[in-house]
């Protein structure tokens, strides 16, 4: 995707956080409304909106706006069905840059009531080929036009937007999935999956937005590629889970799995095994445990400030023992206290499975994360 480099880091931490929202609780109307509000604030746009595709891709099923008033919103009528400018996007998803809306050889012209509106630019919501909707703005205010800094900001908000619909549209069809007998815990897994990898996302773009901004191009790409993953595992997390992968070994998940963190972790992560691990660890067990690790290595890459990281694997007919250890700056505040969720969804994990789960400060400095569960009954 063709990202220039960004003048103003603040502007990125706005888009990072509006990536973030993506994981909260909140509705998709509320996530994209926030991201179209982003969109009109970091680039000056008088209006802005936000389309989304019907099933077919022909037309607009949902239209969210801003900038207009209601009574001028009341007064445009129905929502518009895509033709003209709005259609040009649809046809050819590339970003659009107008000076002059009005003299588009597309343009259809405004309907009766609809405030005059001069430059144009519209992203659509596209993840890696899957056309979700378009992003427009118009009328960057004391401005001819919309410059490429405004495209690339709204290029990177448009996938987030892009992945919230997409991860709506997947939490649907689990909703709706008769195939799996256990949707909770279903969800909860995509949940957890989804946020930590959002995570990492948010470290790229943090970093980028920390460093020079002739290179803030080719951060952006990684990002873009992360995002890439992140819809990647989501897919896999719904259409894997309870398959599991029966040629890979319990030691090749947990080393290809600290190997994919280690970015995110920002410190070395030796790994150590016990035990016969792949005849005593059953598939349900694996998931947890796997979730357990990517949760506990992103807490050590969010909150310890380590030098120095360790996860260890322990298992015996009768029990699994994880243990995830770091020397950076300890657990100061009662997790419950935190607002997160991650450990907490741990503890679930292993009480689930009848075990149990501590997380606690080692002497000398760090934190030591211990989960254990029994195996075999
Ligand atoms: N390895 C660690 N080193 C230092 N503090 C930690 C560590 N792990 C967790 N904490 C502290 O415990 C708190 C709770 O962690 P938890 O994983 O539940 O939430 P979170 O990481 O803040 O958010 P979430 O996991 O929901 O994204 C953290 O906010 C942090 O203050
Ligand atoms: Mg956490």
């Amino acid at each position: 995707m063709p990202f220039r480099a960004i003048e103003d880091p603040s502007k990125l931490r706005r888009v990072l956080e509006a990536t973030l929202l993506i994981e909260s609780n909140l509705e998709l109307p509320e996530v994209l409304r926030h991201v179209v509000e982003e969109a009109q604030s970091l680039t000056g746009a008088r209006y802005g909106a936000l389309g989304v595709l019907d099933e077919e891709k022909q037309a607009l099923s949902d239209f969210i706006t801003v900038g207009l008033t209601e009574e001028q919103e009341g007064g445009i009528g129905p929502l518009p069905t895509g033709r003209g400018v709005l259609g040009l996007l649809i046809a050819d998803p590339k970003p659009l840059r107008i000076t002059e809306i009005g003299n588009h050889p597309d343009s259809y012209g405004f309907p009766p009531n609809h405030p005059p509106m001069t430059s144009f630019l519209g992203v659509p919501i596209k993840v890696r080929d899957e056309v979700y909707g378009n992003l427009y703005l118009a009328d960057k205010v004391g401005w001819s036009e919309f410059t490429h800094d405004d495209e690339a900001l709204v290029g990177a908000l448009s996938l987030a937007a892009g992945i919230a619909i997409e991860n709506a549209r997947l939490h649907d069809r689990v909703r709706r999935s008769a195939v799996y007998e256990d949707r909770d815990r279903m969800a909860r897994d995509l949940h957890d999956t989804v946020i930590q990898r959002l995570f990492a996302l948010g470290l790229t773009l943090q970093g980028m937005a920390a460093r020079s901004p002739t290179a803030t191009a080719d951060q952006l790409g990684g990002a873009v590629a992360e995002i890439d993953l992140v819809i990647a595992q989501v897919r896999s997390t719904i259409y894997e889970l309870g398959m599991g992968d029966a040629s890979r070994g319990i030691r090749d998940d947990v080393t290809g799995l600290t190997r994919e963190l280690r970015p995110v972790v920002g410190c070395e992560i030796d790994v150590m095994f016990a035990g016969p691990l792949d005849s005593s660890i059953n598939e349900q067990v694996r998931e947890h445990l796997l979730a357990t690790i990517r949760e506990a290595l992103t807490n050590v890459g969010k909150h310890a400030h380590a030098a120095h990281a360790s996860v260890s694997v322990a298992a015996d007919e009768s029990c699994c023992r994880l243990t995830v250890t770091d020397d950076g700056v300890g657990i100061t505040r009662a997790p419950a206290a935190s607002g997160g969720l991650g450990l907490a969804n741990l503890r679930r994990r292993a009480e689930k499975l009848h075990g149990t789960f501590a997380a606690e400060g080692v002497p000398g400095g760090g934190t030591q994360l211990t989960w254990t569960v029994p195996l075999g009954s």
